[in-house]
Order: structure tokens, then C-alpha cells, then sequence
């Protein structure tokens, strides 16, 4: 068993292992989690939500740039509760569809705190983003400068006045990822290129009731260099002279030991304000969307292992996988494992998940302590993308999500029942 009690950081700030050597998350001990909510279950430490946002807001205060905004990338982790905490904590809200508008809204997000994201926003999700005045919506094409403008010229539409709006730009800066996560190359789906961005501009500026104020872009996730982003405030400062600049998100985040470590939060805010400042931007308002980097490493999923056995490989088998965690079956993505009560151990083996595909594995070169039926195993790290890329693959109810704060414990979304599998169904 490990005696070093410092944890990782890829496990949340307010975790620990406590005397008898189990993982605590937000003052839990996870084996007695496991026992009351069951496995899968996706944990979360609320005070690190909390942290981060602030960590974030603080640090745009620090850099001495007064007009800073962070918006919450809703897609990271889509559920009410961690909405209403970060709408509580100030911030705004990134939706890139009506349903996360919806989600947004019925959190309590002011709508002037909500930006409307997406590269193919159908007229109802425009209409309704019109209807509730959001905060700004990102034009990314020309089609959609198109929609809007009828859009805005109808009755009930045009008497709410020029709605707030941004242009989204592809810059060709390319950060370091994985090419599925990597937006900022000018080949990509997303924005205008810097060719059609001036054209874009004008065009929209033509608009009556739109209201231009300023440029977006997103240049990937899970980024750890912040080169990146100082090349994107540079080149979008080149386009003209706006009063909001939305630089988006992807700040990335600590999933293994092994791998270089993120920025910390500070840094990457006063990179981007000392950018800004560099490039002319210093009374401008500035926005950054951070979606993995305020609640990836807030959460550790708990499951149970139900199989032990040894095909060349030994194979460690749990009850969750790709149906709670894409991630490594989508961008080959690495995480760190440990039995929940004995840190440490010297077991190579293959931590596997349940469902029917060879390549449902959770972690490829996992290090357990003997892993045996009945252990619980942690993955931390799972708080960004887990519960919103989950699925019911293989009728597998998705997992709960308890939000664990000073000792207490308590279910935000509740595990999916069997029944739910059939919910939809219309017979
Ligand atoms: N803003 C925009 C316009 C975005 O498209 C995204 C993420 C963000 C902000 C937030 O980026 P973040 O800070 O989380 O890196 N499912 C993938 C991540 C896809 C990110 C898509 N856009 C994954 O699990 O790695």
C-alpha cells in the first residue's frame, strides 16, 4: 500500500487518502460511496468546481484586466447542478445547441450570460436564441449571417432591438492535441477562414439588427502549451478593432503523471491578458470558455471490479466503460487507475470495461494493488466529457453523479434505471 498519502494531480484538490488507506473525495471515504450510490458512479469534489471558477475569475482580476469574462463550455458537463454552481460563481454559459441553451436558461443563467455556439445552428435554435436576447451568438457562416438577417427583420424578432453578435474565425493556429479536438487549422468545420473573415465582418456589419461586437475563436482542447493561444490573440488582434475578443477554450488538464503538466490556471489567464495587452486589447472586454479545465480533475468515476483473469494479458474487467468514459476509445485518451483502498501495487494489467468491443478498454498499462472481484477501482480526472459523451450502450443505465462536499454526499443526477432504457420507446 502506498504511504505517500500526496495524490496525483489529476485526483481532485479535495481528495485524500484518509488513515485507512482509501481514497477520499470532498471529505467521502469512496468505498462507502460505492456501497450507497453503486458502481458506476461519477464523484465529484463541489468545492474544486468552485475553486476553479474562481481560480479562473481571480485571475483575470490579477492580471489587472477588469473587463475579463469566463464562460462555462456547457458540453463538458452538461447537468444541472454544475451549471447552477458556476452560474452561482458568476460565470457565463457556452451553449452549442438549443438543448444546451435549454439546460443553460433552466439553470439560471442570466441570458445576457449566454453565448450560442455551433457550426450548423438550425433557424428554431437562432429563433429561440433571438427570442431570450442571449448574451451573443457566434456567426460561423455565411448561410447563418443569411438566417439571421431574415431572422431579425420579423416583427416580434426586430421590435427586441440588434442582437449582440460575434464572428468566428479559424486563425490556422494549431495547438498540440489530438486531431479529432483540434479546431484552430484553417482547414476546419468551424468559422470563417481569415480569407472570408474581413468579408464576414462587413457583411454582418451591414446587418441592422445585428450588433457586432467583436471575434471568436477556439483552437482546439486539451492543449498544455500556451504558445498556442498567444498566436491566436495575435491573430485575430489583426482583424480590426472590436470590443469583445472570445479567445474559446482548451486549456488542458493533468489525466496521467507521465504526461506533460497543464499550465496552471493563472498562467494560461495571464498569458492570454498579456497577450491581449501586447496586441492593443488592453480596455477591450475579454472572454475565455473553458469547459475540461473547471471540472475534469473535480471528479473520479468509482466502479466495481466483477472479473479477474489471465489471457496473456491480465485482464481486469469492471462494470462501466465506454458507455460512461469515450474518451479512450475516442482519442486513444490515457487515464491512471487505483483500487479505491489499497494505492500503490505492482499488478501490470488490462483495466477493461463491460461492454462487447475489444477496444472497451478504460486504461491499456494500468498498475494495480492485486486486483480482485469486489475492489473498487478509481479513475480520476472523469469530470470533463464522461457524463456528456455517456451512452446506453449495451442497455447499460448511465451512472449517477454525486456531488460530495465537507463529509456529505448527495445525488445531482440519479443512475438510470431499466425502465428509462425503454422510455422513449413508442409501442
Ligand atoms: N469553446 C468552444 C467553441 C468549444 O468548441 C469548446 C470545446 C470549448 C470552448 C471548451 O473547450 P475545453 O476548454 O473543454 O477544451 N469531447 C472532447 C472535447 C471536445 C471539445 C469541443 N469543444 C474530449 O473529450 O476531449
Amino acid at each position: 500500500m502506498a504511504t505517500d498519502t500526496s495524490l496525483s494531480l489529476a485526483f481532485p484538490l479535495a481528495s485524500r487518502l484518509n488513515e485507512r488507506g482509501r481514497l477520499e473525495v470532498g471529505g467521502c471515504d469512496t468505498i462507502e460511496l460505492a456501497r450507497e450510490f453503486g458502481t458506476p458512479a461519477y464523484v465529484v469534489a463541489e468545492d474544486d468546481l468552485r475553486a476553479r471558477a474562481r481560480a479562473f475569475v481571480q485571475a483575470g482580476r490579477d492580471g489587472g484586466h477588469g473587463d475579463f469574462h469566463v464562460v462555462f463550455a456547457s458540453k463538458a458537463f452538461p447537468c444541472a447542478a454544475v451549471l447552477e454552481l458556476f452560474a452561482r460563481e458568476g460565470l457565463w454559459c457556452d451553449a452549442a445547441s438549443g438543448g444546451e441553451l435549454h439546460l443553460a436558461l433552466r439553470a439560471g443563467f442570466a441570458p445576457e450570460r449566454i453565448v450560442l455556439h455551433g457550426n450548423a445552428k438550425s433557424e428554431a435554435e437562432l429563433r429561440m436564441a433571438l427570442r431570450h436576447r442571449v448574451g451573443l451568438i457566434v456567426i460561423d457562416n455565411f448561410d447563418e449571417i443569411g438566417r439571421l438577417e431574415r431572422l431579425v427583420g420579423e416583427g416580434a424578432l426586430a421590435d427586441l432591438g440588434p442582437q449582440p453578435v460575434l464572428v468566428r474565425v479559424t486563425p490556422d493556429v494549431r495547438g498540440e492535441t489530438h486531431e479529432k479536438i483540434s479546431t484552430g487549422q484553417a482547414d476546419s468545420k468551424f468559422g470563417f477562414s481569415m480569407a472570408d473573415a474581413p468579408a464576414a465582418i462587413a457583411r454582418v456589419q451591414e446587418v441592422d439588427g445585428l450588433s457586432l461586437q467583436g471575434v471568436h475563436a477556439h483552437i482546439g482542447s486539451q492543449l498544455l502549451s500556451l504558445d498556442p493561444f498567444r498566436r491566436e490573440v495575435a491573430e485575430l488582434a489583426g482583424l480590426g478593432d472590436f470590443p469583445v475578443w472570445d479567445i474559446g477554450g482548451g486549456l488542458g488538464v493533468q489525466y496521467v503523471d507521465e504526461q506533460p503538466s497543464p499550465p496552471p490556471i493563472e498562467e494560461y489567464v495571464s498569458a492570454i491578458v498579456a497577450a491581449a495587452h501586447a496586441n492593443g486589447l488592453a480596455e477591450r472586454r475579454l472572454m475565455v470558455e473553458p469547459g475540461r479545465s473547471l471540472c475534469a480533475n473535480a471528479a473520479v468515476t468509482l466502479y466495481t471490479v466483477e472479473s479477474v483473469k489471465q489471457n496473456v494479458s491480465r485482464w481486469v474487467a469492471v462494470d462501466g466503460g465506454m458507455s460512461d468514459n469515450l474518451r479512450p476509445m475516442l482519442y486513444g485518451a490515457v487515464y491512471q487507475a487505483q483500487v479505491a483502498d489499497r494505492f500503490g501495487g505492482s499488478t501490470r494489467c488490462v483495466l477493461a470495461g463491460k461492454h462487447c468491443e475489444s477496444g472497451d478498454v478504460i486504461v491499456r498499462e494500468a498498475v494495480l494493488d492485486d486486483p480482485r472481484p469486489g475492489d473498487v477501482i478509481v479513475t480520476p480526472a472523469t469530470g470533463a466529457y464522461g457524463h456528456a459523451m455517456a451512452s446506453n450502450y449495451n442497455g447499460v443505465p448511465r451512472p449517477p453523479v454525486v456531488f460530495c462536499r465537507d463529509g456529505d454526499a448527495r445525488v445531482v443526477v440519479r443512475r438510470e434505471s431499466f425502465e428509462d432504457l425503454a422510455a422513449r420507446d413508442v409501442v
